[in-house]
This record gives C-alpha cells, sequence and structure tokens, in this order.
C-alpha cells in the first residue's frame, strides 16, 4: 500500500505508516504541489494525505477515484468538494479537537496584541522612535469586563471563551446555527442574533467554518454594525471576511482594529495596507503551529490513513 504526502510532515507520522507496511511519499518542495501534478502522481498511490490547503476538487476527485481513503492534516475541509468524495464512496478525515488550545490561544493572542498595540510598539524600538513617555499618544484599549462575541461557537470558541472568561472577566455573547445550552451553562454564554452579536460584541471572534452561508458574512453591512471601539478577530477562515471591506471600516474607524490569523486572499501580499495599520496584527495562518499539536495532528491524520487502507472506518471520517 502506497500513500502521498503533500507536504513533509512529522517523523512520528512517517514512522507509524511505515510500522504499518506502508509505503510512504512526501512532497519536498516548498511550493505547494499543483493539481495538474497531483491528479497524475496520485495514479500510482491508494491514500492521499493531504496538508496545506490543497485543492481537493471534483476533477481530482473524479480522476483519483480509485483513492481509498484522504486524511486531511487539518479540521477545516472547506478545501474539499466532499459531496464528489462521498460520490465516489472516498472517505475523508479531519483532525478536530487536537488544535482546539493551540488555536484559541492564536485568537487570545490576538485580541491582546491589538488591543495593546503591541507589533505597533515594537516597531517603535526598531525604528529609533522611543525618546521620550508620552501620556496621551497611541494607547490601547482595556479589555476586562468587556464583551466577547463568538461567531460560531463550537471547540474552538469554547476554548477562547473560556480563557477570556478566566483571564478578563468577558461577559461572553455568541451566535450560532443551533444553540448550544452545554456552553451556556458552562460560560454563562448567552445566545443572540447575528445583529445583536454585531451589535453587542466588544471583540468579535470568528471561529465557524467556511460555506456558502457563511462565505463573506463580514462585509461592509456587518462592519457597520459594530461599534466604533469594537475588535475583529479571525482564527478561521480569511474568506469568512472581505478584506476590502475591513480595510475600509479601519480606514473610516467603523471598527476600532483587527486581529487575523487567516487573510482573503491568503497568502497575503507583504505590501498589503493592514500590515502598516497601528490597530492591526497579521498572523500567517499559524493557529495549529505548535510543536505538540502539529505532533497530534499528524498521528491522527496517518491513524486515518492507516485505518482506511487496512478497509476500516476511518475514526475522524467526516463523509461516507
Ligand atoms: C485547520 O486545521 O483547518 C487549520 O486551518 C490549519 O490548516
Amino acid at each position: 500500500m502506497k500513500v502521498f504526502i503533500t507536504r513533509q510532515i512529522q517523523q512520528s507520522a512517517i514512522d507509524l505508516l511505515e510500522a504499518n507496511n506502508i509505503e510512504v511519499t512526501q512532497y519536498l518542495n516548498d511550493d505547494p504541489i499543483s493539481n495538474a501534478n497531483l491528479i497524475s502522481t496520485l495514479k500510482g498511490y491508494d491514500g492521499l494525505l493531504s496538508v496545506g490547503h490543497v485543492n481537493i476538487n471534483e476533477a481530482l476527485l473524479t480522476a483519483s477515484r480509485h483513492l481509498k481513503g484522504i486524511a486531511l492534516m487539518s479540521v477545516g475541509y472547506d478545501n474539499v468538494d466532499i459531496d464528489a468524495a462521498t460520490n465516489y464512496k472516498i472517505p475523508v478525515s479531519n483532525t478536530p479537537n487536537v488544535l482546539n488550545e493551540a488555536t484559541s490561544d492564536v485568537a487570545f493572542l490576538l485580541i491582546l496584541n491589538v488591543s495593546r498595540k503591541a507589533i505597533y510598539h515594537y516597531n517603535r524600538i526598531v525604528n529609533d522612535q522611543w525618546h521620550n513617555y508620552n501620556p496621551t499618544a497611541h494607547l490601547g484599549i482595556d479589555i476586562t469586563h468587556k464583551t466577547l462575541g463568538i461567531f460560531g461557537l463550537g471547540r474552538i470558541g469554547i476554548s477562547l471563551a473560556r480563557k477570556c472568561k478566566a483571564a478578563f472577566n468577558m461577559d461572553i455573547i455568541y451566535h450560532n446555527r443551533n444553540r448550544n445550552p452545554e456552553a451556556e451553562a458552562l460560560l454563562g454564554a448567552r445566545y443572540v442574533s447575528f445583529d445583536e452579536l454585531l451589535e453587542q460584541s466588544d471583540i468579535l471572534s470568528v471561529h465557524a467554518n467556511l460555506s456558502v452561508e457563511t462565505n463573506e458574512i463580514f462585509n461592509a453591512a456587518a462592519f457597520d454594525k459594530m461599534k466604533p471601539s469594537s475588535i475583529f478577530i479571525n482564527t478561521a477562515r480569511g474568506k469568512l471576511h472581505n478584506e476590502t471591506d475591513l480595510i475600509q471600516a479601519l480606514i473610516e474607524k467603523k471598527i476600532w482594529g483587527a486581529g487575523l490569523d487567516v487573510t482573503n486572499p491568503e497568502p497575503m501580499h507583504h505590501d498589503n495596507i493592514l500590515l502598516t495599520m497601528e490597530n492591526v496584527c497579521i498572523m500567517p495562518h499559524i493557529g495549529s503551529a505548535t510543536v505538540e499539536t502539529r505532533d497530534k495532528m499528524a498521528i491522527m491524520s496517518a491513524q486515518n490513513i492507516i485505518a482506511a487502507l487496512k478497509g476500516k472506518r476511518m475514526p475522524q471520517c467526516i463523509n461516507v
């Protein structure tokens, strides 16, 4: 049995695959593999372990319907045409739960970073602009006792809410497709409509999946409804916000600041105006990028593809 991996991954996962008599090929180039290359390569493989948001579209799945399984090394699967995979009876798995804490840590980091303009102040020193003490200029804002609004209160959103409540005694409000009574009991979280979430959040953090319904849901109309003192945080998917509208909202001071670990598009170009703004912090999609978390993700995706190649159900299967 042979598995193709679209990036170099943790050796622990390679060892596990090889211990199960699976022949492994990793794509070692720095640039992502093209779809045409992947389609022709996969002809010689039984399974795909996909890392790094490869576009697993209908054309790729049609050409690769012999695959016994596709294991994603990510929790998000918006890059996969799940309906097409299901039609071809190809099981697809993801890596839920293991990255909850690492990803919510990055949301927490962005909240603190933006509210205190950490990048801006760091750059003042780098640029030799720290000469005096000015009690009125370039101030941040307090976050203690503020209202945290969560869009998409799943496992990562709950993890962030728990941290913000414990550290800053924040009030938690949320908007989801469905209410989450467990989180309401655990966090005293209050369910609100989407408009109420926009209007009442001091910090609005996005944790929803990308779908037809949520695509660019944070647009000019949404930013218009937010408080001028509010901070927008997105660690989920860049396409949940419209970046031109976000830039405009910041320029027009419709919102106070923004922290993004995901951008629209990705990668963000280095001359993007957001990178020059005082109340903005941008990270290059590193939510799950810790040694421990990436190791767990690699092992979990290896376990999934091993199960598929042995004809068993993948433990984290999301379709068939
Ligand atoms: C995920 O797991 O979906 C993260 O975005 C990393 O790819």
